[in-house]
């Protein structure tokens, strides 16, 4: 059996970086790309959307979470990448905030899987799991 997520990381990981020059952050200047890995292989990006009235903006793992799920999925998600940084650089890596932690469990959690948050950053790379970052989360079982 084939591991996907170690065939497809790198791949992931490229797509997180080529989705940050597509932020549009001309408030805070930091641009975050994101990358969604499911368990078909397909990759769905993002990046952070911010906007005049700054608490509107969008972060990149929210904006990946809507593509997907506008898309018609509904779980089978295996692993996130996210990056950011200014002037066009990847800075230190970053770990999703708060919002796009519950954000992404929504759609792990309708698969039931616990994805890998692969965070790189510009000389290192941290990994946890979601359930880590996100423990007793508050999901759609508990509406069911
Ligand atoms: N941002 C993200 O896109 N993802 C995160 O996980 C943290 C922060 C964005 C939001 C805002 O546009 C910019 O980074 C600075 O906070």
């Amino acid at each position: 059996m084939t591991d996907l997520l170690a065939d497809r990381r790198e791949a992931l990981i490229a797509a997180a970086r080529i989705a940050m020059d597509t932020a549009y952050a001309p408030y805070s200047g930091f641009h975050v790309g994101a990358a969604l890995l499911f368990d078909d292989g397909a990759i769905v990006t993002g990046a952070n959307v911010e906007n005049a009235s700054y608490g509107l903006s969008l972060c990149a793992e929210t904006v990946a979470c809507s593509i997907a799920t506008h898309a018609g999925r509904r779980g089978g998600l295996l692993a996130v990448a996210v990056l950011g940084g200014t002037g066009g650089r990847v800075d230190a890596a970053i770990s999703p905030c708060g919002r796009c932690r519950q954000v992404l469990n929504e759609l792990a959690a309708l698969g039931g899987t616990d994805p890998l948050v692969i965070c790189v950053g510009e000389h290192e790379v941290v990994e946890m799991r979601l359930s880590v970052l996100l423990p007793n989360a508050f999901g759609p079982a508990n509406l069911a």
